[in-house]
């Protein structure tokens, strides 16, 4: 009785940053490997079934809500406030706080977070494992590698890093997303805001 209770909360667990349908979609997750594949398909059959009603306004209203840009796509956010971790404060500007070669927060050169959407908000983890290239003006390159809370971070000590410097972002199949503009502000997230600031288009996002 128990390890069947404990079996039901696991595949809830596997659909639940998915779907909100986790009680149906646990029911495909049994019968295949794919949970969240068969979840999305779970729904649209479900759709199908609504619009064949007579009442067919809401399932257009509904199928609009799923094409809306998520606010946190992780749908994960950091919870413990200033707790010094290297998964930290996501999306906020890093260097704000990690300023000094002394104190308590260790001081970075560059930091910042990638994310999979532009508009992400603060504190919501971004994307992980993601590959970030900082080109010093004398071109030599520092390779960064994001953690699981999206975030990089080269700190003072041993930084090759001089400035201005480019920047470039890679994806797992290696294409590309390139800062031209030289920078001398190591924080990026202080211009990569949500909105963007200082004309920065919004995230920095892996392509
Ligand atoms: C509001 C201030 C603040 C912001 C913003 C902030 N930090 Fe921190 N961070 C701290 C403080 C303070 C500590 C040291 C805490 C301690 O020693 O307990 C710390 C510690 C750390 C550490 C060391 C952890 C360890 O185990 O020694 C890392 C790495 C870190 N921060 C990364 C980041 C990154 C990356 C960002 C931005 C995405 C960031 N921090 C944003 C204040 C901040
Ligand atoms: C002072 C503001 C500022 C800071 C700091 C900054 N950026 Fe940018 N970033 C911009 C602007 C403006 C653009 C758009 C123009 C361009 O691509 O040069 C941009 C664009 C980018 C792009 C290309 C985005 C796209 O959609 O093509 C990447 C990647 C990027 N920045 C990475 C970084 C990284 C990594 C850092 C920190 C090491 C950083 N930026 C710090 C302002 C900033």
């Amino acid at each position: 009785m128990r390890v069947i209770a404990m079996g039901m909360l696991a595949a809830t667990l596997v659909v639940a940053g998915c779907d909100a349908t986790a009680t149906s979609a646990s029911t495909a997750a049994a019968s295949t490997d794919s949970a969240g594949f068969d979840s999305t398909v779970a729904q649209d059959v479900g759709g199908t079934d609504d619009a064949s009603t007579a009442d067919a306004a809401a399932p257009d209203v509904a199928a609009d809500d799923v094409a809306v840009d998520p606010p946190c796509p992780s749908n994960k956010m950091w919870t413990k406030g200033n707790q010094g971790s290297a998964l930290m404060q996501p999306g906020v500007a890093c260097i704000a706080c990690h300023n000094k070669s002394g104190g308590e927060a260790p001081g970075f050169v560059v930091a910042g977070t990638v994310y999979p959407s532009l508009h992400a908000v603060d504190k919501c983890y971004g994307s992980t494992a993601t590959k970030v290239e900082i080109i010093g003006s004398n071109g030599v390159v520092t390779t960064l590698t994001t953690n699981s809370a999206g975030n990089f971070y080269q700190s003072k000590f041993g930084s090759k890093i001089v400035m201005p410097y480019t920047a470039k972002v890679y994806n797992a199949a290696g294409d590309m997303l390139e800062m031209t503009t030289p920078q001398t502000n190591g924080d990026c997230n202080s211009c990569h805001t949500p909105d963007g600031a200082s004309n920065a288009p919004g995230r920095i996002i892996a392509p």
